[in-house]
Formats: C-alpha cells, sequence, structure tokens
C-alpha cells in the first residue's frame, strides 16, 4: 500500500519582479544574479497570502484530480511565512474551499516542508488513519527578507503549489529519507518576532532571514546525492531508472552539481527557477504542477523529489506517478 499523486495545483502572485528591478535596491546586476543563480525572476506579494495563495493551488489540484473539497480527509500545510500564528494555514485552507470533512494543521520544515508533509501523509495513509490528503507548499518569503541584503533577496520567490494524494494498492510512493540537522541551524535562520511582555528585558532578535549562503551551497551539494541515494536504495530503483529528478528549485548551480555526482543527465532535471526563483516549500509542488500541465509526467514514469533547506533539513523520494 502507498499513496499516489493524483491531482496538482499551484498559484502566483500577480506582480513579477525582474532582476533588473531589485538592482538599484542593492548592489547587484541582472548578469550576476543570472549567472551564479540562474534566476531572471520572481514573483511577490502585493497582497495575497500564504493561505489565500495556498487555497488557489489546493482547488486547482482538486478540479485536476476530479474530487470534491467535502472528500478530502486530511490537509497539510507546509509553509515556514505564515502572515498569522492562528489559525494555522491549513485550516484557513480547509475554510476557504468548504472541505469541512477534513482534519488540518500545518508543519515547517522551511525548504524541505513539502516533502516532509507528502511523507506525513503517507504515514497517514499507511496507518489506515485516512485515505487521502491535500497537500500545500506555500510561502510569502518577501516579507521576512532583507530588502537591503544582496545575499538573500536576490533568490527568493512567493507563490504555492499543491498536490491531492490518494491511497494506492501499488505503484505511487516506492520510498522515503528524511534528515534533520539541527546542530547547523544557524547557516540560515531568523525571521522572528521581538518578545514583548511586561517581564522581558530588550531582547536581541532577527527580523529578517540571515543566510550563509556558501555553507547552505555546500550542504545541498554534499547531502542531496546521498539522500538521493538512500531513497532509491530504498524504493529498490537505481538513478538510470529515473525518468525525472524534481529538485528544490534555489540555484541551477545546485541543480547541476547534484546532477554531476548522480552522474544523471542534466535534462532530467526540470527547472523553473528562473521564472520563479526560490519559492521554499511551494517549489517542488509548484514544479511538478508546472511539468504535469506541459504534458511532462505521464502515469508510470519513475520521478525523484528531493528538497534541502534551513534547519538544516533534507529528504527525498522515489516514486511511480
Ligand atoms: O532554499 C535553500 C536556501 N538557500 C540556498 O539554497 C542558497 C545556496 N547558496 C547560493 O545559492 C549561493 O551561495 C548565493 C547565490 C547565495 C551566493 O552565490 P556565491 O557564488 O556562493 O557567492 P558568494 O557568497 O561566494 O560571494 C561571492 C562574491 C562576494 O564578493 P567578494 O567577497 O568576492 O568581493 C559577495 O559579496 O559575490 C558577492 N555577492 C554579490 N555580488 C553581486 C554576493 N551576492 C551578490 C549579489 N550581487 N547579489
Amino acid at each position: 500500500m502507498s499513496i499516489r499523486i493524483v491531482g496538482t495545483g499551484s498559484a502566483l502572485p500577480k506582480r513579477r519582479v525582474e532582476n533588473r528591478e531589485i538592482v538599484g535596491l542593492v548592489d547587484t546586476s541582472d548578469a550576476w544574479i543570472r549567472e551564479r543563480t540562474g534566476i531572471a525572476g520572481r514573483y511577490i506579494s502585493t497582497g495575497e497570502t500564504v493561505a489565500s495563495l495556498a487555497a488557489q493551488a489546493c482547488r486547482r489540484a482538486l478540479e485536476d484530480a476530479g474530487k470534491q473539497a467535502g472528500e478530502v480527509e486530511l490537509i497539510l500545510a507546509a509553509t515556514c511565512s505564515p502572515e498569522e500564528a492562528a489559525p494555522c494555514v491549513a485550516c484557513r485552507i480547509q475554510k476557504d474551499i468548504g472541505a469541512g470533512n477534513a482534519v488540518a494543521f500545518d508543519l515547517n520544515a522551511a525548504c524541505s516542508g513539502f516533502l516532509f508533509a507528502l511523507h506525513t501523509a503517507w504515514a497517514y495513509v499507511e496507518a489506515g488513519i485516512c485515505k487521502n490528503a491535500l497537500i500545500a507548499g506555500s510561502e510569502v518569503l518577501s516579507k521576512l527578507v532583507d530588502w537591503e541584503d544582496r545575499g538573500t533577496c536576490i533568490l527568493f520567490g512567493d507563490g504555492a503549489g499543491a498536490v491531492y494524494v490518494e491511497k494506492c494498492e501499488s505503484g505511487g510512493i516506492l520510498g522515503f529519507v528524511m534528515h534533520a540537522d539541527g546542530q547547523r541551524g544557524g547557516v540560515l535562520a531568523g525571521g522572528g518576532r521581538q518578545l514583548i511582555n511586561p517581564w522581558a528585558g530588550r531582547q536581541d532578535f532577527r527580523p529578517f532571514l540571515e543566510m550563509d549562503g556558501r555553507e547552505v551551497f555546500a550542504f545541498a551539494l554534499r547531502q542531496v546525492p546521498v539522500t538521493v541515494e538512500e531513497a532509491l536504495g530504498k524504493s529498490g530503483l537505481a538513478t538510470g531508472d529515473i525518468d525525472l529528478f524534481v529538485l528544490h528549485q534555489a540555484n541551477r548551480r545546485i541543480i547541476e552539481g547534484i546532477s554531476k555526482r548522480l552522474g544523471a543527465d542534466l535534462a532530467r532535471f526540470p527547472m523553473n527557477l528562473e521564472q520563479v526563483g526560490n519559492t521554499s516549500s511551494a517549489a517542488i509542488p509548484l514544479l511538478l504542477d508546472q511539468l504535469r500541465r506541459q504534458g511532462r509526467i505521464e502515469r508510470g514514469m519513475h520521478l525523484v523529489l528531493s528538497g534541502f533547506g534551513a534547519g538544516l533539513t533534507c529528504g527525498a523520494c522515489a516514486m511511480e506517478w
């Protein structure tokens, strides 16, 4: 028994921001950003929220799967940038789409969040708790990014992706691996709220995301290939069996490096980061949805999904679509 992705959806804010619009905010250039990251532009919220983008992506995933909201049993929202602490994003999605029979909660594993949520849904189905789930990855990181820090503001974009999954008797997810290394969490951290109460003195806090880009880069290059090999080992598949490696869209050079280390042709590593930048937990489901709608994913194909990010966290799964 396993779960299979039956429908996909995605949503992006209306406002597109080209690299040249960031030049001027910080000391950078369109050429540098393209060359060092592969990013040409991204979508930035001018009012869309994590929940509104997620709900739109979920509606599209349900429509794609041919399902009614009332049939959904579990809603998981992966995000590290909710606008408010309560209610959680998943409950807002539930209300917006009218999925009154679903239980709903959020998960935060930063850029690995979608994969961790997919793994949770898989475990819930395997445990017999539910038979289907709607999983969204959604971020509005633009409010946590320091628009005066050229090391981070060039990278991130806002958006959401969602998948509807169902219990299946064969195929679907074949192997899953996840890792977390809190010891090294400091290399990508921040985006906090100040401690304000009558007893706390003045506290230091980091309102924006701070990143040691080189460390994160090195972590991804080292850890993702190992994690992918582990997931393949669990699934009984080999690198050569995989039609598409759908990786977290952080930096073109990271994806190129991973393809080399795995010994797999770069043509099997689809990318959309040129158009949308790094959308954190939304990146994998957003890319899956675009690939599906372009007709590049068909039933029976073998896929690897792999993400990495703050935590530090990393995960991979191998599946038959
Ligand atoms: O979702 C997971 C989250 N994050 C990531 O995956 C990020 C992973 N890391 C990266 O993608 C890359 O490390 C960055 C794109 C963030 C930076 O690229 P890099 O090639 O690693 O640059 P660097 O940090 O090694 O810096 C090289 C130079 C430095 O100047 P000096 O010291 O050589 O004079 C930087 O100050 O490039 C400079 N620099 C920039 N120059 C123009 C850094 N950012 C910029 C910029 N424009 N935006």
